[in-house]
């Protein structure tokens, strides 16, 4: 149980026996100053006025059921304003709750956290690229970030079905198998044709506007590989393949968890949709508009009453990328028994979600129990303001990102530590390059549009991946100089009892002390909360806020120096084992890797 719950546990229960009715919470939050202690409770003025009641004397009775100074928990407790309860933790219980974390960290193997209250099935769709063209900085976000949320909810116990709904289907394709057959014929081998997806696509594009024949061919092959034709299925797979590779040999790259047995891609579908039409049809949702099938949606209707429109099949029969995503969420429900499905989708595809799942719904693909969110997320913008661009105005490929990412930071480091050998360099560059782009997006609130830098990700100075990761390494190199000076202390050398309790105790003698022990402990709150609202900007700013602690800590509060008592080092350098392993954890959440020096 962290702090937060403790607190919400034993208020609840004295504004239980004050007469509150029990679906009014203590609303606990940290306190703004230090003079209002460490929590307040502000739960007592919701409920006074649903009661009608006089704050202050609620705050006063729900008071007199609580005895948080007498349990050892709080120095003080006392009310405030118009009734907040404003609640002073005893340094005694902060120090006791960082000893037995200490301990558990330890016999763990490492930092653990707080499970979920109910532990869920919850579906991730995330990154989802489409396979006729190279992956593109329109999926980085949705990689990025879905990856953070994946391994938040199972870090507090949920079981997660990563899903990419890769798209490898679609009209596009006809064209793009036929290029590949006429390449292929003139002995081309396919890897090498399909190296540079953007530049095969261009071609196949140009091919198809300048020459009648080939495109007449392309179509026939639209047709043919839908119903089933080898040759074209063959050719397809090779096609779909090849782009598949590119994508893994990026998600390795990016450090992400995404791997073959995730992908569950549109054409996995494909026989599931004459039924979803009709399905549609029978239950009277679907209607013939012009010889296309429609679902028209009285819920999202525009300002003038007009109903939103969904095309779920073409005049020609063929179905779209909203009968897919209708069979998906059937399939998600049905066979994966999501309690939770999640959508890391760009925000421009708003109403598109807003109109599947409202369709999902009516037509029973999905019972009101099991939560359907998307998680939209804002374009990344370059730095003139527009969407992120090349300079000669194409799209960038996100390979060619994460190599110059590599390769700036290739620089930066050589700089900053000339000393470390060649494999070491390279190792550090590439955690240090990668890290800054994906913490550059997960810091920044999800919805807003963010403006891509590399000047700033890659800086050591502020809410960046490089200074919580040179945070880290220093804390990392005060353990390197214990260990190698004469303060070093480990049990089993020197083998007694007292030297076993002296490493095993912390202890707290000032305010930097405190800050930071709060700080620590407030880790399993924030990631429990970016599990339920998807927001890992606020993981971001709570690591941040996180080393900042430390460092002002280790400004104040001398750890190796000849003066510190022995047991006072100890538990200094506990606090500071606490913070690595915190750091390490938190950052590892977030996909993004560590180093004992850089
Ligand atoms: N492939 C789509 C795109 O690149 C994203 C798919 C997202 N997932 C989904 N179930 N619609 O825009």
């Amino acid at each position: 149980m962290n702090i937060v719950q403790l607190l919400d546990h034993k208020i609840r229960k004295a504004m239980t026996e004050a007469g509150v009715p029990d679906d009014l919470p203590p609303r606990i939050a940290i306190s703004a100053k230090a003079e209002f202690g460490d929590f307040q409770a502000n739960g007592a003025l919701a409920a006074a006025k649903q009661l009608r009641q006089n704050p202050r004397e609620l705050a006063t009775a729900i008071l007199s059921h609580l005895d948080l100074e007498g349990e050892g928990v709080a120095e003080r407790v006392d009310i405030a304003g118009p009734g907040f309860i404003n609640i002073h933790l005893a340094d005694s219980f902060l120090a006791h709750a960082a000893t037995e974390l200490g301990m558990q960290t330890a016999a763990n193997g490492g930092r653990t956290l707080s499970t979920a209250a109910q532990a869920e099935t919850i579906v991730v769709d995330y990154s989802s690229p489409n396979l006729a063209k190279e992956m593109h900085v329109g999926h980085l976000r949705s990689t990025i970030i879905g990856d953070a949320m994946v391994r938040i909810l199972e870090c507090v116990g949920h079981t997660v079905i990563r899903q990419n709904h890769m798209g490898d289907w679609g009209t596009q394709f006809g064209m793009l198998i036929a290029e590949l057959e006429e390449q292929l014929g003139e002995g081309e081998q396919p890897e090498l044709a399909l190296k540079d997806l953007e530049g095969f696509y261009q071609q196949a594009k140009t091919h198809f506007d300048a020459d009648p024949g080939f495109a007449d061919k392309a179509r026939n092959y639209v047709v043919k590989l839908q119903s089933g034709d080898q040759h074209c299925r063959a050719l397809w797979q090779q096609f779909i393949d090849i782009s598949i590779a590119h994508s893994e040999a990026i998600y390795r790259q990016l450090n992400v968890t995404l791997s073959a047995e995730h992908i569950y891609p549109e054409s996995a579908y494909n026989d599931d949709l004459a039924g979803v039409v009709t399905s549609l049809q029978n239950l009277g949702l679907a209607k013939e508009d012009q010889g296309a099938m429609l679902v028209f949606l009285d819920e999202l209707a525009d300002k003038k009453g007009q109903p939103s429109p969904v095309i779920i099949q073409k005049s020609d029969g063929g179905y779209l990328y909203a009968t897919t995503d209708l069979a998906a969420l059937a399939y998600r429900a049905k066979h994966l028994k999501a309690d939770r499905v999640l959508y890391f989708i760009d925000a421009r595809q708003s109403l598109h979600m807003k109109q599947i799942f409202t369709v999902a719904r009516k037509a029973g693909f999905v019972p009101e129990n099991i939560k359907l969110e998307h998680l939209p997320f804002g374009t990344m913008m370059g730095a003139d303001g527009k969407p992120f661009k090349t300079r000669s105005g194409g799209t960038v490929k996100l390979a060619d990102l994460l190599t110059e990412a590599v390769e700036k930071a290739t620089i930066l480091i050589k700089e900053k530590n000339p000393d470390l050998s060649p494999e070491d360099q390279l190792d550090v560059a590439r955690k240090v390059g990668i890290g800054a782009v994906k913490y550059a997006d997960l810091s920044k609130t999800r919805t807003n549009d963010y403006l891509f830098s590399w000047d700033s990700m890659l800086s050591f100075e502020g809410n960046t991946a490089p200074y919580l990761q040179y945070a880290y390494t220093r804390i990392r190199s005060i353990f390197r100089k214990a260990e190698s000076s004469a303060y070093n202390e480990k049990p089993e050398q020197t083998g007694n009892t007292s030297a076993e309790t002296i490493t095993k105790t912390i202890t707290v003698t000032s305010k930097e002390e405190k800050a930071l022990i709060l700080q620590v402990l407030a880790f399993d709150g924030t990631v429990l909360q970016v599990a339920n609202d998807g927001f890992p900007h606020s993981l971001c700013t709570y690591l941040y806020e996180l080393a900042s602690a430390f460092m002002t800590f280790y400004e104040h509060c001398p750890i190796l120096k000849d003066d510190v008592a022995p047991e006072l080092r100890s538990s200094r350098l506990q606090l500071c084992e606490l913070t690595a392993g915190t750091l390490q954890k938190g950052l590892e959440l977030l996909g993004i890797e560590t180093m004992e020096r850089m």
